[in-house]
């Protein structure tokens, strides 16, 4: 039998010929039953999932495999994707200069430990920001001097804009809207907003912003219904001032996610992708961290940094997409 065209109906009516003495008050007392089972065996399956894979408690059942083949599209020793390669391309001159900048912040960036713990201090080895992602939250916060930071998503990036605004003796306010941040850093912030992005006040979190300040976004990587990635493309995006300075982590374009990433199923990405393709007049790419981390010639700006014998065994690569809104 083929597969339903739409989802089935969360809690399926009984099929068959119901026989006339249980109609009535007897098939209500059936479909009832019917439903607790149906709980309980998707709560027994949601148990054992959470027992085997504790750090991904949450499952999407779905009516189609997600795809027909579970791979990375672009990359990944497939060619990247050609029209966005050409469009990155273009914007080599701006990042070779904001890689330039940087290298003001060597010292102080090299200043900083490389394991750090529960520190609220920032370092350069842990799995949530690497080598060029920390370079460029702490240079460009430097070098913008931004009244206001907001973050979706805390942690490590917190820490590094934190020490940026200590280095600088800068007046920026840090503001941290995650439900369930990665590290305690509220002692960082001048406000927190404990809240999934999609249920925080918008206007609140982002309607002060303007030219200079910077946004940092690093949520759920998903977009799903109403999740943080479609309440930041569709409404926190398009509605920032012009001139406010944007990183979305966790990108890879021109490429896919890569070979290890596809079944996190992180999306976010491709929307982003169909914004530049559509070229959208409303941001300019400042500095996709991971292309250029990947082009010779512009990593090399960061050797002077990255040699240093402490940083030698930092992972250069980055995956920080930076727009400016215009
Ligand atoms: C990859 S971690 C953030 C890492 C952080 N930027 C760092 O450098 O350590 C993702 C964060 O997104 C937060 N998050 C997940 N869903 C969210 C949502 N809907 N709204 C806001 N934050 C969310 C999680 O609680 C988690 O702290």
């Amino acid at each position: 039998m083929g597969r339903p065209c739409s989802p089935a109906p969360p809690h399926p009516a009984p099929t068959g010929a119901v026989p006339r003495r249980i109609v009535g008050g007897s098939r209500r007392v059936l479909a009832g039953a019917r439903r607790r089972l149906h709980h309980k065996v998707v709560a027994a399956g949601e148990h054992s999932a959470r027992q085997l894979w504790p750090a991904f408690p949450h499952a999407i059942r779905l009516d189609h495999p997600p795809t027909a083949e579970l791979r990375p599209r672009y990359g990944s020793g497939r060619p990247p994707h050609a029209k966005l390669l050409q469009l990155l391309q273009q914007g080599e001159p701006r990042y070779r200069s904001h890689l330039q900048a940087f290298s003001a912040y060597h010292d102080d960036l090299a200043g900083m430990a490389l394991t750090g713990g529960s520190s609220p201090e920032p370092c350069w080895l842990h799995p949530w920001l690497i080598g060029l992602d920390t370079v460029s939250l702490y240079a460009f916060t430097r070098l913008r001097r931004p009244a206001r930071y907001v973050e979706v998503g805390s942690g490590q990036s917190t820490k590094v804009v934190a020490r940026a605004r200590a280095d600088g003796q800068l007046a920026t306010t840090i503001t941290s809207v995650d439900p369930a941040p990665r590290a305690a850093i509220d002692q960082l912030c001048d406000r927190v907003v404990r809240r999934a992005l999609e249920q925080a006040n918008l206007a609140e979190c982002f309607g002060q912003l303007q030219a200079g300040d910077m946004v940092f976004f690093d949520g759920s990587h998903r977009v799903l219904p109403n999740s943080d990635c479609v309440a930041f493309f569709l409404d926190v995006l398009p509605a920032l001032a012009p001139g406010v300075l944007v990183g979305i982590h966790d990108v890879y374009l021109p490429e896919d996610y890569p070979h290890g990433f596809v079944e996190l199923w992180w999306s976010e990405q491709y929307l982003l992708a169909a914004l530049l393709l559509g070229g959208a007049p409303w941001i300019e790419v400042e500095l996709p961290a991971f292309y250029a981390s990947g082009r010779p010639e512009l990593a090399a700006l960061l050797a002077p940094l990255f040699d240093r014998p402490p940083l030698q065994a930092v992972n250069r690569r980055g995956s920080v997409f930076w727009v400016q809104t215009r």
